[in-house]
């Protein structure tokens, strides 16, 4: 089997900024509840004009520069979505059709808040055994577009963004491990309850606010730490390592405290962790991806350093992957 590993990176985050301050005005919450219980100063919220596969075309177009290649040399492309542009066709077609990627196979995965993880494994597996050679995973949201902004429950968390990876094969290092779960019994703590063959849109599911994101975050909670910490435990055996030889956890960004906890839990000290909550909120798919961008643009991570991507989200689904850089 092939090494793979990510060999360019990119990102595209929507240019307008809505503050806590912002949602003071919109709903009956304000900037200190929003930041001591979830660690969200701000997010970035798509214009009208700008759909999910434009995001993710941004993104990819800097993760092809930085890999240095061009569209044409990819031969699969994976966009992990919960708000793709249309039910179908997938908005990797939209993706692939733009960039003119001509080779590409290309199809989206649901995994909500997990999904980068589990497009990193799949395609991982299509490079590993040969199938493929490169290719563009891509984790991008307009969750604004599935957000009641009626519901201060959930308003306040979300926002988004796109990040994207190319992966090929690598000589040393690379993806190390990947750990995946799910348990769908749990489903009703975190989903969008119409616009799916159970629920065609009506003017009742309207009516309803039914075709917007619903969340029992209260009880999702616990369960994100346990799942988080469990799936990178798993993740760091597979690797044949463990929490010591992690140089930087790069997590799902859904609630500062929960990342801590986890961290916590794992023995991962504060400074080997790394948030961007403070800026985007949740962006579902694209906030591992886009933390593990800004990490590596940032100087966050070196060659040779090991990184734990850990996730957790809607299905439930959670995921880890163990990568040496
Ligand atoms: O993306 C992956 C899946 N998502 C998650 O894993 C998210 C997990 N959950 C969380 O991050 C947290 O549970 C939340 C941030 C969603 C909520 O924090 P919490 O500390 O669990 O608050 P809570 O839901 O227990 O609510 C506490 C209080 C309630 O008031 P009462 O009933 O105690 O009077 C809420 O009504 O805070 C109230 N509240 C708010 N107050 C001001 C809820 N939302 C707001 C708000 N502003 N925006």
């Amino acid at each position: 089997m092939r090494k793979v590993g990510i060999i360019g990176v990119g990102e595209y985050l929507p240019q307008k900024v809505l503050s806590n301050h912002d949602l003071e005005k919109l709903v009956d919450t304000t900037d200190e509840w929003i930041t001591t219980r979830t660690g969200i100063k701000e997010r970035r919220i798509a214009s009208d004009t700008e759909a999910t596969s434009d995001l993710a075309i941004k993104a990819a177009r800097e993760a092809l520069a930085h890999a240095k290649l061009n569209p044409q040399d990819l031969d699969l492309i994976i966009v992990a979505t919960v708000t793709g542009d249309m039910p179908f066709p997938s908005t990797a077609s939209i993706v692939q059709n733009t960039l003119l990627a001509e080779k590409a196979a290309a199809f989206d995965i649901s995994a909500a808040c997990a999904g980068f993880v589990y497009a990193l494994s799949i395609a991982e597996q299509f490079i590993a055994r040969g199938t493929y050679k490169n290719a563009l995973i891509i984790g991008a949201e307009k969750l604004s577009a599935v957000t009641d902004w009626q519901d201060r429950n959930t308003c306040v968390l979300l926002g988004d963004g796109a990040g994207a990876c190319v992966l090929s094969e690598v000589k040393s290092g690379g993806i190390l491990s990947v750990y995946l779960g799910c348990d769908g019994s749990n489903m009703e703590l975190l989903n969008m309850p119409a616009g799916g063959s159970r629920k065609p849109a009506s003017h009742e599911t309207v009516d309803s606010r039914m075709h917007y994101l619903k969340m029992k975050g209260n009880e999702l909670f616990k369960t994100a730490i346990r799942r988080m910490t469990m799936a990178a435990e798993r993740a760091l055996e597979q690797a044949g390592l463990n929490f010591k030889d992690v140089d930087l956890i790069v997590p799902h960004q859904a609630n500062s405290r929960i990342i801590l906890a986890v961290a916590k839990k794992l023995g991962i000290p504060e400074d080997k962790i790394y948030l961007n909550i403070e800026k985007y909120g949740n962006m579902s798919s694209a906030s591992t991806v886009t933390a593990l961008v800004e990490a590596v643009k940032e100087g966050r991570i070196k060659k040779g350093d090991i990184i734990l991507l850990d996730a957790f989200g809607a299905g439930l689904v959670w995921g880890a992957s163990i990568i040496k850089w």
